[in-house]
């Protein structure tokens, strides 16, 4: 028999949200009639726009045509999406990018799980605890911190205002994630610098996944990584259509993988990442279809952008009434100003999981629990704005009634 990547044996069960989901599955067959609502996985409830939908017929016509018909696009993207990208998401903040610094894809999901392929099998990977699962995952399945040296894990809690502390000992990667998720707090320009300083002395790099930076409501905290003076030499950037947009099911996203942005080869010479993740996606992406590109595109129209407003606002009302019953309801709750989450202390120390349960089965409220994001996640839970306006309204209704 074929021998299996042993790497797998590590790994959690279930990847978090496949678990949310059996447990919900399992509820709604023991009671049918349970009217559940999902403030689980961040999933969008709000449609795609109007102008958004225009383009994408426009260019499902264009692939009826054989005068306008495309085949396969460019692995990196589309020029026209990628230089819409540099105009209108960093050139107005002051960020000078080229765009061909920027890879088209079908998700940061897989960018950010992917992109570990560039580093070495043995690179010190460091973490913020808790963390989007997808990080810790992917590099577990390459092999990594399975040694002594281990993954290094920067505890996110109340106590440190979830801001991390500079590692102990020197990591190669660094994953940082602004607005955070699962915490739905956002780290300060300063705080932001203390990191760009520290990844530039130590020669790491630091993954920046701002997959949640529409959110931001402060005009003090910075959108882009780039924003911080030195950053286009130490960190990748990920970002996203599916939250901004609405674009969870038709699928983009981009990486930002500046020229400057170099990691120590094996003959001890210093290379730049930006041919070598060309090289990677070229072998092993064909890129993001032609009409979802064209969709993207759109979103950044002033027709697009001005309905886009009115979704967010949806999503930042939402926010404000989960934080407001659950204060009311004498839980501590943290995040959902720059971020569509809200995350909660569980009352009287509770560990995230039974109070997943209690909630699921008693009020038929699905959230997150805390400890699937990590061992500092234990004792918290996470509850996403991206529901319907009636959805999260019933739900802080019947929440209201339990505690
Ligand atoms: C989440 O709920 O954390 C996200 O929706 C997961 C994702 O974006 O893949």
């Amino acid at each position: 028999m074929a021998g299996l990547n042993p790497a797998f044996e590590r790994l959690q069960g279930n990847y978090l949200f496949a678990e949310v989901r059996r447990r919900v599955d399992a509820q709604a067959q023991a009671d049918p009639s349970a009217d559940i609502i999902s403030m689980g996985i961040g999933d969008v409830s709000q449609p795609l726009v109007p102008a958004v939908l225009d383009a994408l017929r426009k260019a499902v016509d264009e692939m009826g045509d054989a005068a306008t018909f495309r085949g396969y696009g460019p692995e990196q993207g589309y020029a026209f999406l990628r230089e819409a990208v540099v105009r209108h998401d960093f050139a107005p903040r002051g960020v000078a990018l080229s765009p061909d610094e920027i890879f088209i894809s079908d998700g940061a999901k897989c960018d950010i799980g992917n992109i570990q392929e560039l580093f070495a099998p043995g690179a010190v990977v460091a973490l913020t605890d808790p963390v989007y699962p997808v990080y810790l995952d992917s590099n577990l399945m390459a092999g990594r911190g399975a040694g002594p040296d281990g993954i290094i894990l920067l505890p996110c809690v109340a106590e440190n205002n979830f801001a991390p502390a500079l590692p102990g000992r020197r990591p190669d990667i660094i994953y940082l994630c602004c607005p955070n998720n699962p915490t739905g707090t956002a780290l300060s320009r300063d705080e932001l610098a203390r990191w760009v300083d520290y990844a530039r002395r130590e020669e790491a790099v630091i993954l920046f996944d701002a997959a949640y930076e529409a959110f931001i409501s402060d005009p003090a905290v910075p959108h882009s990584i780039y924003e911080i003076p030195g950053a286009l030499d130490v960190a990748l950037e990920f970002r996203s259509f599916s939250k901004t947009a609405g674009f969870t099911g038709l699928r983009c996203a981009y990486a930002v993988i500046p020229h400057g942005v170099r990691g120590r080869a094996s003959d001890g010479s210093l290379r730049p990442l930006h041919p070598m993740w060309a090289r990677r996606q070229s072998t092993k992406y064909n890129g993001c279809p032609y009409i979802v590109q064209r969709a993207a595109e759109a979103v950044y129209t002033p027709e697009a952008q001005s309905a886009l407003a009115d979704v967010l606002a949806v999503y930042r009302r939402n926010a404000q009434a989960i934080r407001r019953t659950l204060a009311g309801c004498g839980l501590r709750v943290f995040g959902g100003e720059h971020s569509p989450y809200v995350w909660v202390k569980t009352p009287d120390g509770m560990l995230s999981w039974d109070f997943f349960d209690m909630l699921l089965r008693r009020a038929g409220v699905v959230c997150t629990p805390g400890q699937g994001f990590g061992p500092s996640g234990e004792g918290y839970a996470r509850f996403t704005a991206f529901a319907s306006e009636e959805h999260t309204a019933r739900a802080m209704e019947r929440l209201s009634s339990l505690f």
